[in-house]
């Protein structure tokens, strides 16, 4: 699977260091930037990495920056996209289970590499439980049509 990860300079390194966890993990990492700790506006990386799920070049994107909240605004404009700040490992279960979220969003600044590192992973290997949520899920997708 290719996962699509961007960040902006808040969370350089934390975006580094989960690429290479994700890469050693036998994922295909499309690294849309920065590729400096040099202070970068979030929007663009968030369009980079939003267009390239939506467009279905990669099957999830991956977005930090210092709170992640940026990142989240900025990438759920994006149509089709579900983008999901998580915390902890159940928030992001359970974007994956109720909101068939396809962007996680991390907090460089707010959160350390290990708690990431589960938050991810919890991500990545929960499946989306449709039934009642995918109904939910469709109404979002009417609101989108009427933009
Ligand atoms: C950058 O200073 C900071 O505003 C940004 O990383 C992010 O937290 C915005 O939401």
């Amino acid at each position: 699977m290719k996962i699509s990860i961007g960040s902006d300079h808040a969370a350089y390194k934390m975006k580094e260091h989960l690429k290479k966890y994700l890469e050693n993990k036998g994922f295909e990492v499309i690294d849309e930037g920065p590729f400096s700790e040099d202070r970068v506006d979030y929007p663009v990386y968030a369009k980079k990495v939003g267009e390239r799920v939506a467009n279905k070049e990669a099957g999830y994107g991956i977005l930090m920056c210092g709170t992640g909240l940026g990142m989240s605004i900025a990438v759920n404009k994006i149509k089709g996209i579900r983008a999901a700040l998580a915390y902890y490992p159940k928030m992001a279960e359970l974007a994956r289970q109720h909101n068939n979220a396809n962007v996680l969003v991390l907090g460089g600044r707010t959160m350390g590499f290990e708690l990431a590192e589960w938050t991810v992973d919890t991500f990545l290997n929960t499946e989306f439980e449709g039934g009642r949520h995918e109904r939910r899920i469709n109404l979002i997708s009417e609101m989108e049509e009427n933009l």
